[in-house]
């Protein structure tokens, strides 16, 4: 395994090695992404094997150019409404984290999307990102470069300390901006669901298109994700529970709830915010207990506490600590993403 900042040169050697049908880990502006040929099917066996993913799970198709979508998706199989929500939504919202769920094109092998007949498409925004495909001269198929299950990745260490010498190249590229995956929408059906919420908000999404509902909700456990449960009950696998899992055991409360919290001792609290921080300071004296504290944005910003979120989870795992309590951020813009993952880390 090589380990090498972003530059030329990196680049360079990192789009040779996706060419030859190796596996590159690299930066996007949600989280670090685990890539290969999208179109190399034996190079996506090795994705699934270094993340011991179930073959169940489909990925998603970085590409950095609009030119490229049409080799991905068969956009003739869309309704001609459909198509002018994807043109909206790609004309507005891409590059950025928003992938949309479309009818796959013949190119696509069936092990990038789990033998379903639709590709999740995204147009990354990062720059090396974006480099890195067009210098591949492919789509680059790509799931979050986390061990399957676990917390997903938002700097280049995480990548290692996970997946180490199972990947050819990690690109180092510092702090993922967003901090989060991005947001998953399904155009395929007349109803438009969000499959996973994300680094794009729905507001973003309703001011192009009009309303969206939100997908299924959580119906079962991984345990029981077998693939044909997948096909009959889940419309994304990001849907399952057990996802986005730190190793400490995690408990997501309100902010009326996390105030009047007893110290617990060896536990961390991840509070939302300074001021609810303050709240259960301040009926709480016994410093013996000393719990390990984090704040995930001091003054209140969704999108620090988003980009945060996964860094302060790595954190305390590290620590050690016997149990984390976690706070729900407020439930909109970028929050429905933060609450989803809290949600699922503490399932
Ligand atoms: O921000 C992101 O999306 C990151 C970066 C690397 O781009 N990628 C990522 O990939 O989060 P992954 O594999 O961890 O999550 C992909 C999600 C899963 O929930 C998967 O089930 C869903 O997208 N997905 C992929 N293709 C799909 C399809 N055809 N239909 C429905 N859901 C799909
Ligand atoms: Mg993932």
């Amino acid at each position: 395994m090589k380990y090498l900042p972003v530059s030329t040169d990196s680049l360079a050697q990192a789009a040779e090695v996706i060419r030859l049908g190796g596996i590159v880990a690299f930066p996007t502006e949600t989280v670090y992404g685990l890539g290969a040929d999208a179109y190399n099917p034996a190079a996506l066996v090795k994705i699934f094997e270094a993340k011991g993913r179930p073959r169940f799970d489909p990925l998603i198709i970085h590409i950095a150019a609009l030119e490229s979508l049409e080799e991905a998706a068969d956009l003739s199989l869309l309704s001609g409404d459909a198509r002018r929500r994807l043109f909206l939504l790609a004309e507005n919202l891409w590059p950025g984290p928003l992938s949309i769920v479309l009818p796959k094109s013949g190119k696509i092998p069936g092990i990038a999307t789990a033998g379903l007949s639709t590709a999740a498409i995204r147009f990354p925004a990062n720059e090396a990102a974006r480099s890195l495909i067009s210098l591949s001269g492919t789509a680059i198929a790509a799931p979050s470069a986390n061990p399957f299950g676990s917390l997903s990745p938002t700097r280049a260490e995480h990548v290692r300390n996970g997946l180490g010498d199972k990947v050819d190249i990690i690109l180092d590229g510092g702090c993922a901006q967003i901090g989060l995956e991005s947001t998953v929408l399904d155009l395929t059906e007349a109803s438009i669901k969000i499959l996973r919420p994300g680094g794009t908000p729905k507001e973003a999404i309703e001011n192009l298109i009009g309303p969206v509902e939100n997908g299924s909700p959580v119906i079962q456990d991984i345990a029981g994700g077998d693939a044909a449960n997948f096909h009959n009950g889940f419309s994304s696998p990001g849907q399952l529970k057990s996802h986005y899992s730190p190793k400490t055991p995690l408990s997501v409360f309100f902010t009326g709830e996390i105030s009047r919290l007893p110290c617990e001792k060896n536990a961390a609290f991840l509070f939302f915010d300074d001021s609810s921080r303050d709240l259960w300071q301040k009926s709480h004296t016994e410093a013996d207990k000393n719990p390990v504290i984090k704040v995930l944005s001091p003054s209140g910003k969704l999108s620090e506490a988003a980009s945060c979120l996964f860094e302060a989870l790595h954190e305390l795992d590290s620590l050690k600590v016997s149990r984390i309590f976690a706070q729900f951020a407020p439930e909109e813009g970028i929050g429905a993403a933060i609450n989803d993952r809290l949600k699922r880390a503490g399932s």
